[in-house]
């Protein structure tokens, strides 16, 4: 009988990438994948993964954990609008934190190995970066306090419940299938749809705030050693890219790639970390990541990848939860 791995959000970028991965490398682990389809694409799921539509929130895992013995679950649905959490509150805790507590509750009933959780370093909210896994989590949106909550939840059901757990804090991870159609989230992917349509790339404020930018692919064979390595057990790890780079910068990158003659339209700034990036020691000792694509390189694949993609409606929210407060530029 093959071991089994369930991955949540696998028709999302993470999730998608981490299925073909170990459908490669693993050839002994059936994936099962899950996804409510609300922000992934079917496209993106790979044939060999046992695919069930479910939405997180509402549906029932246990008729999927009781029908298969799932050794691993890598937990990676979520809706991550930061910049959006504050006006879509309600929806940001059930996607991110109610449907963790349905997977974790699963995870505890059925005895997985390990749960690995993506959490974010939207946590560390505002601090002074890089951020190490010991600064004290002081998220500033709803997106981050939801990570958060998630994470001590996860944490307090190993503490009590014996589950074994690692949390991932990824932070700007981008590239192939990612979600370019969604104009609330992934900066880059956003730039790129812009530019198929003939818009500007747009800034929030004057660009000078930092991001470290991080390719997917350098973060998927360290995400199956959080699953299986015995020094990532109970760990939090910090992922992806040591290079920080502003916004402005990376936009006059990617305008070298897909074009001189993009440009680049800076709007009202937003609330927002200023600098966000993190130290990666612990990802390099207890998960073997290794920093190796450099930005202009990532970008030049992902545009590569968005120049195939088919036309596709753009994710617009017909309401928010509130308005008051809402930038001109997601203004209905
Ligand atoms: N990409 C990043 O820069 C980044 C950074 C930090 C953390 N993360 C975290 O990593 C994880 C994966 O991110 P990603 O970039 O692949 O995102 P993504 O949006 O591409 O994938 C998430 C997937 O989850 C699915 N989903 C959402 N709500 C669901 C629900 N209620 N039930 C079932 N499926 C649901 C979506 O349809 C989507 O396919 C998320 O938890 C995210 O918060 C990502």
């Amino acid at each position: 009988m093959s071991k089994k791995v369930l991955i949540t959000g696998v028709a999302g970028m993470i999730g998608s990438r981490m299925a073909e991965w170990i459908v490669q490398h693993q050839p002994d682990y059936q994936v099962i994948g899950i996804d409510d389809l609300s922000g992934g694409y079917p496209e993106n799921v790979p044939g060999k993964v046992d695919f069930i539509r479910m939405d997180l929130v509402s549906g029932d895992l246990d008729s999927i954990f009781s029908q298969q013995r799932i050794d691993y679950v890598f937990h990676f649905a979520a809706y991550a609008a930061e910049g959006l959490s504050p006006f879509i509150r309600r929806f940001n805790y059930n996607s991110n934190l109610i449907a963790t507590a349905n997977v974790v509750n699963a995870c505890i009933k059925y005895e997985v190995k390990r749960l690995v959780f993506t959490s974010s370093m939207a946590v560390y909210g505002i601090g002074n970066p890089p951020f190490s896994e010991s600064s004290v989590p002081n998220p500033v949106d709803p997106y981050g306090v939801a990570k958060f909550a998630c994470e001590m939840d996860i944490r307090i059901a190993g503490d009590q419940h014996n589950l074994d757990w690692c949390i991932i804090r990824p932070h700007n991870v981008y590239g192939r299938n990612q979600n370019i159609w969604d104009k609330y989230r992934n900066v880059l992917g956003i730039w790129m749809y812009q530019h198929l349509h003939g818009e500007g790339l747009t800034i929030f404020g004057d660009g000078s705030q930092k991001r470290a930018f991080s390719y997917v692919d350098d973060c998927l064979e360290p995400l199956w050693k959080a699953a299986v390595s015995e020094k990532a057990s109970r760990q939090i790890i910090n992922l992806g890219s040591d290079v920080e780079t502003s916004v402005l910068e990376a936009a006059r990158m990617l305008k070298g790639i897909i074009g001189e003659e993009a440009e680049i339209v800076f709007l009202e700034q937003r609330h927002e970390v200023k600098n966000a990036y993190s130290t990666h020691e612990r990802a390099t000792e207890l998960l073997d990541y290794k920093d190796s694509t450099p930005l202009q390189e990532g970008l030049a694949a992902m545009w590569a990848w968005a120049k195939q993609q088919p036309a596709r409606e753009r994710k617009e929210w017909s309401d928010y939860e509130i308005d008051k407060g809402m930038y001109a530029f997601w203004k209905k």
